[in-house]
């Protein structure tokens, strides 16, 4: 659940426990898998930039059960309003960060932007008009954009689905740009005018000190 260290040039890590994977933290000793958490992304500081993945998934409960993700974040249904209520809690303990794959309303997008949060795109927070309508409502300048590769694609009928240098039917990093074209065509902006935007915006998270 430690996501492997990439030392190549302009490639960053996280490190966090993944809410599917937390019942490592029960079958292990909690306190001394923290500390080794804590051990790897200090002694690695320049190259991971973020304490995560971390937070509540309640779609995936087969993998952990509810309880048990709830006991580690110290909690009581609904992983969007318990999720903000944790991080109301605990604004002043965290520097800055961006709530990834995204699919929340329109209200949960206004409140994560209102803990001055950042909110992540992906093909799953694409999937529904629903989705699309929370995706206009939020300024360019709280967005992020990711793949989740090798989860959350975008089906091949989405434009830009065509990059010859991608496996067909495998998300993989470089689906970035149909993220983009669908962002852009749903927000009606300027696909490199907002590819600016984003790429501040990341930098201002995960790089405002380098
Ligand atoms: C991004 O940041 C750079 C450097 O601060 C700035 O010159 C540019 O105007 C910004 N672009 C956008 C679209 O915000």
């Amino acid at each position: 659940c430690i996501w492997g260290i990439y030392s190549g040039y302009m490639f960053y890590s996280t490190v966090g426990c993944h809410p599917t994977r937390c019942g490592e933290f029960e079958q292990s000793d909690p306190d001394q898998y923290l500390a080794e958490m804590q051990n790897l992304a200090e002694k690695n500081k320049g190259k991971i930039r973020a304490i995560g993945e971390c937070g509540l998934d309640f779609d995936r409960l087969e993998f952990c059960p509810k309880d048990t993700q709830l006991n580690q974040f110290d909690l009581s249904e609904n992983a969007h309003t318990e999720f903000l209520e944790i991080m109301r809690r605990n604004r002043d303990r965290c520097m800055g960060g961006v709530v990834h794959s995204f699919d929340g309303t329109k209200e949960e997008a206004a409140a994560i932007i209102d803990l001055d949060l950042y909110i992540g795109i992906n093909g799953c927070s694409l999937k529904t008009e629903a989705n699309l309508e929370t995706l206009k409502s939020i300024p360019s300048e709280r967005l992020m954009i990711e793949t989740d590769a090798p989860w959350c694609g975008v089906k091949n009928t989405h434009a830009g689905s065509k990059l010859e240098h991608c496996l067909k039917d495998r998300n993989e990093p470089c689906h970035i740009i149909q993220v983009l074209e669908i962002m852009t065509t749903v927000r009606e902006e300027d696909p490199l005018e907002l590819a600016n935007t984003l790429y501040n915006n990341t930098i201002k998270v995960f790089f405002s000190d380098m």
